[in-house]
């Protein structure tokens, strides 16, 4: 059950197969007989040096792969010197994972449609230090993930048979459950008693909450009330990266939310070329994520014209394996992966990845 609430995605899973099959599709032209002797991997990314241009996407209850969720990936991403993104249905509050890891660290909001509860969100956000607040737009409604309501892995959670014996099985899962956070959202749980005494319960509550009337207005909204920069999560055309900018967002993240989202959405790198396009002269980095899996991805998504990429389903594999040492070796391993990818195209820092590296056929 929760193997599938994080491999699966929407409808019938054809925009998560797309993204990583067009990032297969696109091969390498390497110029070689250069000295790659030294390669360097390192950025700044809103004046925060970056060792390597990898963030780790936010994801919505993490504590159900491992007790320790975000504080793991958190203390993880540091060491490596990169950034983690706490969502906003994080298993531990934002005060606790800024608590007991010190930032950076960046935040993504769903602006519900509460709007007193959205304040009270970047309110949270702010106090506790976040860099960055990132604004997902592609969630007016929850995707369809079929794999979920098959598990029973719905809000509230439905117990059946199969799901009462497939834990069953799993003790040490249990055991994780029972010492960890479990399916709490500590974020909009205090807050919701402060905001609705007296309401219904966090799980049911959730479910009321995301908002089919978004606009365009709320990047403004937020920005002033943060007093930082403000992304925007889940750009894929070049009509919404222009509405994005012209709004005011200091970054864009090009994400079909990993094809858990809008099923028949394009594969992120298939529509990067012509958000770059449309964005060019702006000075705004250009974040990737969705189907991200390989060193190799992060070279494609570079060469292409993103400034960084972003993974959601890789760093929570590593930490279901093995806590903050499991997404710690995620982590490195796409690191060796893109410094030998790196020197085999013939490329020795980030700046000369560029579509030249790229096959045309
Ligand atoms: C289990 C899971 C939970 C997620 N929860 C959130 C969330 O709370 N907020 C959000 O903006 N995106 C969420 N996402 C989407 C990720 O931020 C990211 O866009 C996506 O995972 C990237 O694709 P990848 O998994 O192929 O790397 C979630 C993804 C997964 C797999």
């Amino acid at each position: 059950m929760v193997f599938d609430f994080i491999d699966g995605g929407a409808d019938d899973e054809r925009t998560l197969r797309e993204n990583e099959a067009a990032l297969a599709r696109l091969t390498f032209a390497p110029r070689a007989m250069t000295n790659v002797r030294e390669v360097s991997t390192g950025l700044e990314l809103f004046g925060v040096p970056l060792s390597m241009p990898l963030l780790l996407s936010p994801t919505g209850l993490p504590g159900l792969a491992h007790p320790k969720a975000e504080l793991a990936a958190a203390r993880a991403a540091r060491e490596a010197g990169i950034l983690f993104t706490a969502s906003t249905v994080s298993s531990y509050s934002l005060q606790e994972i800024a608590s007991t890891v010190a930032g950076p660290h960046w935040f993504q909001l769903y602006a519900w449609n509460d709007k007193a509860l959205t304040g009270k969100l970047v309110d949270k956000a702010r106090e506790a230090g976040y860099r960055m607040i990132l604004l997902t737009i592609d969630t007016p409604v929850v995707g369809n993930r079929e794999r979920d309501l098959r598990n029973g892995m719905v809000l509230p959670p439905r117990v059946t048979f199969a799901n009462a014996t497939d834990m069953l099985r799993r003790w040490s899962w249990i055991w994780g459950q029972i010492r960890g956070p479990g399916v709490k959202i500590p974020n909009i749980a205090d807050l919701e008693t402060q905001v609705h005494k007296g309401g219904t319960g966090p799980a049911g509550y959730l479910k009321g909450l995301f908002n089919p009337e978004q606009s365009w207005d709320y990047i403004g909204w937020i920005k002033e009330r943060f007093g930082g920069p403000v992304g925007v999560k889940g750009i894929i055309t070049a009509a919404d990266a222009r509405r994005a900018r012209d709004a005011g967002a200091d970054t864009i993240v090009v994400s079909n939310h990993g094809g858990r989202q809008l099923d028949g959405a394009p594969a992120t790198i298939a529509v990067l070329p012509e958000i770059v396009e449309a964005l060019r002269g702006s000075g705004m980095p250009i974040l990737i994520d969705s189907g991200i899996r390989r060193g190799s991805d992060i070279v494609r998504a570079l060469a292409l014209g993103a400034t960084a990429c972003m993974i959601g389903r890789p760093w929570l594999w590593g930490l279901a394996a093995g806590g903050t040492d499991g997404v710690r070796r995620v982590i490195e391993i796409l690191r060796a992966e893109l410094e030998r990818t790196m020197a085999l195209v013939g490329a020795t820092n980030l700046r000369e990845l560029s579509p030249e590296v790229i096959r045309q056929p």
